[in-house]
């Protein structure tokens, strides 16, 4: 096997240290209905997913519980889950094992996927590789797994909120602009408590990488919190969301 880079080791410290406190929301999202991201946009207003997945092999990149998995499964695909932490898969095992369905799953970087060329008609990743990988090394590693024709769905933050956080400190999103736009890529955080990697770029330079890797935009949406209900407990308030770009979601086809 070939050396883990620095950031995977980071984060794979990260994510078997912060498993526990995933349990929950990997139980309740295994027993709903699609819906995507920190706001619950609804399956049905994105159509993310084909409707029909009988008879189709589908890959999702750091799975973490893997309740996307389990909506695959539901829709017929037979599907492989593949995440950096053994504790997050210890999760997802064991919510396969009690809703009784057939899920692979593999421990390690999705950036190097142990699959050959073309085993994939659909891949997905929700805060998986999507953030927290090199996308000039798990976007291309998609594209070799995809058949040609095969979509490829990610979501992550919005490169917006990359340059309005303080990433030394865990508060959450500010209006003021800290950090530089163009230019992002490899963004490390240090919070005191905790240290991780995620990558995020321009959105310029996400419509160059999908062209030069041989993908096709389908789809390219920019997700806002609702106006109403509850606040969520992650690094971005509902009103920044609702006034700005929070999360973006790319659904590409290979060529
Ligand atoms: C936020 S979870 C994503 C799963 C789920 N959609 C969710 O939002 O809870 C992030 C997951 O990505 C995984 N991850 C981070 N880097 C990874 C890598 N290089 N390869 C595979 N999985 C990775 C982490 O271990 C973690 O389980």
């Amino acid at each position: 096997m070939s050396e883990l880079p620095d950031y995977v080791i980071k984060n794979r410290e990260h994510w078997d240290k912060h498993a526990d406190s995933w349990v929950a929301m990997g139980e309740r999202a295994w027993n709903r209905n699609p819906s995507w991201g920190m706001w619950g946009v609804p399956e049905s207003e994105l159509q993310l997913l084909p409707v029909d997945m009988s008879g189709m092999d589908a890959i999702e990149l750091g799975c973490g519980t893997a309740y996307i998995s389990a909506w695959l499964i539901r829709r017929g695909a037979r599907v492989v889950g593949m995440d950096n932490s053994e504790r997050q898969l210890a999760t997802a095992r064991r919510l396969a094992t009690e809703h009784g369905v057939d899920l692979e799953l593999i421990h390690g970087n999705a950036e190097v996927v142990p699959k050959p060329d073309e085993s994939f008609d659909f891949a997905v990743s929700e805060y998986g590789v999507a953030i927290w990988s090199d996308p000039f090394k798990w976007v291309p590693e998609a594209h070799r797994l995809l058949k040609p024709g095969g979509e490829l769905v990610m979501l992550g933050n919005h490169p917006l909120v990359m340059c309005v956080q303080d990433f030394t400190s865990d508060a959450p999103a500010t209006f003021t602009l800290m950090e530089p736009y163009f230019g992002m890529g490899r963004i490390d955080w240090d919070d005191g408590d905790d240290q991780g990697t995620n990558f995020n770029m321009p959105v310029s330079d996400w419509f160059k990488l999908w062209g030069d890797v041989g993908f096709d935009i389908l789809a390219y949406h920019e997700l806002q919190s609702p106006e109403s209900g509850d606040e969520v407990s992650f690094f971005v308030t509902k009103d920044w969301a609702h006034r700005y770009p929070s999360e973006q979601v790319w659904k590409v086809r290979k060529r």
